[in-house]
């Protein structure tokens, strides 16, 4: 970083995070200087649309839709990258690491993709990539992993990552919210990603996942490494069994390292009342760390929306402008290009929901519990609610199977839905109880 008097910023993004940036940089100028030692100064802004009144930019602030303009200024010192997908953030990203500037980015998809070889850009250009924003929000994640938690070898990770699907889900499962009016809020609230399909399909989970399995496996993991399942699949009567049978559903994110290989996975999952992260709700987000030497931690707090984001965004910042003062760049993020072996979600072996429709008729049971039966999935519990007997509309059956392989799990599942007498398709949802 350059010895001026002081530190050059441009903002690449000025919408939910990029504005709630551009704010806190003017309202805590003073205090931002005390702290980093030279006053921070945004110096240009990239937008889309130039035209759009945006709130709080200084007269001098260059405002540009030229993702080129800004990345390799000469009065650009740190590139804080808040515009989301893939292109041309990542562009913007590599043609301001090669320029020798430190990059601050939220962009979880960029660092989902393209995360180990962008460190190692970094490392090589003696800048700084920092990303604390990418996951979790406000929620210190990256921080731990690579410093605090440096000394571990993590074998497990454990959250709930995405404020959006858990805002809705939390809606959904207290105040009966339908499915819409949940997202509708989350994104009147800005938790939401650009395109909110990412939240509800476990994309924006999934690319999470990958970057914190990176960094806790130091190897790479990417987010098509990640099995996924969203929540669009979930209806009322699912929340009401979960109560029903002592559960909370959560749109899990978990990761394992074992024999040297990762199983990384994201799906609704029926958690017991009791476990942590049932105890997460709304926007709150949380993440479970397993390690050789701190055993299990928690972190916890609100995993989306502008002043959270902008905490973690601010905190980079300040970061690499006290690291520059003594002329480093921020160290702690290891080289993590290593590729590892990925295990299917076919060899997972836990607890599962089994909801579908059945044709009351004598036999019926019967023949459910044998397709079960062949495939070795052995039954914990089954839930059979009346219907009239001679509505012809076919009973709701739940079964709660116990510890079983997914392979065979899923196999029953097909051979179910082959059966006459079942209707449609049943639903599946894994329990994760601990005891897996
Ligand atoms: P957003 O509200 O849609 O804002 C995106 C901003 O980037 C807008 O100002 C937009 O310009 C600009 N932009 C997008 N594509 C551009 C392009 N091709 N050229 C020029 N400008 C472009 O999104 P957001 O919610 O702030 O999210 C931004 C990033 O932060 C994403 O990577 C997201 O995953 C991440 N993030 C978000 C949250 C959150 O709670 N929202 C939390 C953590 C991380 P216009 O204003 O002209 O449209
Ligand atoms: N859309 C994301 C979420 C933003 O809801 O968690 C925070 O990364």
């Amino acid at each position: 970083m350059g010895k001026r008097e002081s530190v050059g910023v441009a903002l690449l993004g000025a919408g939910t995070v990029g504005a709630g940036v551009a704010q806190t940089l003017a309202d805590r100028a003073d205090a931002l200087a005390r702290y980093g030692g030279r006053p921070l100064r945004l110096v240009g802004v990239l937008v889309r649309d130039t035209a759009k009144p945006r709130a709080g930019l200084q007269q001098d602030v260059r405002l540009t839709s030229d993702p080129t303009a800004l990345p390799a200024a000469d009065d650009v010192d740190i590139v804080i990258e808040a515009m989301g997908g893939e292109q041309p953030a990542l562009s913007c990203i590599q043609s301001a690491l090669r320029a020798g500037k430190h990059v601050v980015t939220a962009n979880k998809l960029v660092m989902a993709l393209h995360g180990p070889e962008l460190i190692a850009l970094a490392a090589e250009r003696g800048v700084t990539l920092a990303f604390e924003a990418s996951v979790g929000g406000g929620i210190p994640t990256i921080g731990p992993l690579v410093r605090d938690l440096a000394g571990n070898r993590i074998t497990a990770v454990n959250a709930v990552i995405n404020g959006t699907t858990n805002y809705m889900l939390t809606r959904m499962a207290r105040e009966a919210a339908s499915y819409e009016d949940a997202l509708a809020e989350a994104q009147r609230n800005g938790y939401a990603e650009p395109d909110p399909t990412d939240d509800v399909d476990g994309k924006d989970a999934a690319y999470k996942l990958a970057i914190l399995s990176t960094l806790a496996f130091r190897c790479t993991v990417r987010e098509p490494d990640v099995y996924r399942e969203g929540i669009r699949g979930l209806d009322a009567a699912d929340f009401e069994y979960a109560r029903e049978l002592g559960y909370v559903i959560k749109l899990l994110a978990t990761s394992r390292l074992r024999d040297g290989a990762v199983q990384a996975r994201v799906h609704p999952a029926f958690l017991p009342e009791r476990h942590p992260l049932a105890k997460v709700d709304g926007v709150y987000n949380a993440v479970e760390l397993e390690g050789d030497l701190v055993g299990w931690t928690m972190l916890q707090g609100p995993g989306a929306g502008a002043s959270p984001t902008t905490s973690a965004i601010v905190g980079d910042v300040l970061a690499i402008v006290r690291a520059s003062a003594t002329g480093s760049a921020l160290s702690g993020y290891p080289d993590v290009r290593e590729r590892v072996s990925i295990l299917p979600v076919t060899d997972l072996e836990t607890k599962y929901y089994l909801r579908l429709r059945a044709y009351d008729k004598p036999g019926v049971m019967a023949q459910i519990t044998g397709v079960l039966g062949e495939m070795g999935v052995s039954l914990a519990s089954i839930i059979q609610k009346e219907v009239p007997e001679d509505a012809g509309t076919p009973a709701e059956v739940v079964i709660i199977t116990h510890k079983a392989r997914e392979s065979a799990v899923q196999e029953a599942v097909r051979k179910l839905e082959a059966l006459a007498v079942v209707y449609g398709a049943p639903k599946l949802v894994r329990i994760e109880d601990g005891s897996a």
